[in-house]
């Protein structure tokens, strides 16, 4: 039976300016901003359904309060997280979008208390997220990357086109970038496809609070000594682009696919 996305007010979150840019602004000239613990919450609507966008900053800490301050101050009743990530499996290529099945704090270790990567009394260590509304984030960003291929003739003739995952995504308070680092990660962890500063820390803050959440990454490096270097160029040149392209069409397909508020 088709699930249906929760209907409401929406948060969609980043970590960085460039990876959300242009979405602020498809919020139009009724946007209201409150400021709280030092980030800006952008109210308003985009396509006419209301939502909330804000920067969380880097990190588990940044992405547990933001996402706190959604729920408690904002009363949002669905989160989604969009930005960059690391890729760590061999199936995963720069560019390609990675939507979360499963979320994983790769480096919560309290052994011998807990097993490896369990939330220490939550007795838990991997998240699942909202089935529809990562639904809904695969198929726009397969309808995203297929509208790429078809504009960016560079693109269309790379070595590989683009494609949109659905797999488990690791979070830690770590940049991967140092040799040996993403392998180590992926011998551990081998279903995971990328790893990112976020997504596990807003995903136990919505399940804690029993709100829906989803969390989408565009493959910017592959973990790796090289990561500094293409997680900056794609984040200067292209991180905006995909996040918001696969957002906006979200948000439009919500004012028809959602019940009635
Ligand atoms: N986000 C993008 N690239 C990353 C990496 N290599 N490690 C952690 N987070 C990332």
């Amino acid at each position: 039976m088709p699930q249906t996305a929760p209907a409401g007010k929406l948060a969609i979150m980043a970590a960085l300016p460039k990876e959300l840019e242009g979405l602020t602004q498809a919020m139009g000239p009724t946007v209201t901003i409150q400021t709280i613990a030092m980030r800006d919450f952008y109210l308003g609507e985009i396509a006419g359904q209301p939502c909330v966008v804000v920067l969380s900053r880097i990190g588990k800490v940044a992405a547990a309060t933001t996402t706190t301050i959604l729920i408690e101050r904002f009363g949002v009743t669905g989160v989604i997280f969009a930005g960059l990530a690391g890729g760590i499996h061999p199936s995963v290529g720069i560019g390609d979008i990675v939507v979360a099945s499963s979320l994983v704090q790769h480096d919560l270790d309290a052994r011998p208390l807990f097993p490896r990567y369990e939330v220490p009394l939550l007795g838990r260590s991997h998240f699942a997220p909202d089935a529809a509304l990562s639904q809904l984030l695969q198929e726009h960003s397969e309808g995203y990357l297929a509208a790429l291929c078809a504009s960016d003739a560079t693109i269309a003739a790379g070595p590989r086109r683009p494609q949109a995952h659905r797999g488990a995504i690791a979070t830690g308070d770590i940049f991967v970038s140092d040799a040996g680092a993403g392998a180590d990660i992926h011998g551990r962890l081998p279903d995971v496809l990328c790893v990112e500063m976020e997504g596990a820390a807003m995903a136990q803050v919505c399940y804690e609070s029993g709100i829906p959440y989803a969390v989408m990454r565009v493959i910017s490096d592959h973990a790796d000594p090289g990561a500094k270097e293409h997680f900056a160029d794609f984040l200067e040149h292209r991180a905006g682009r995909y996040t918001c392209g696969v957002l906006a069409r979200l948000m439009e397909s919500r004012a028809t696919q959602l019940a009635p508020l």
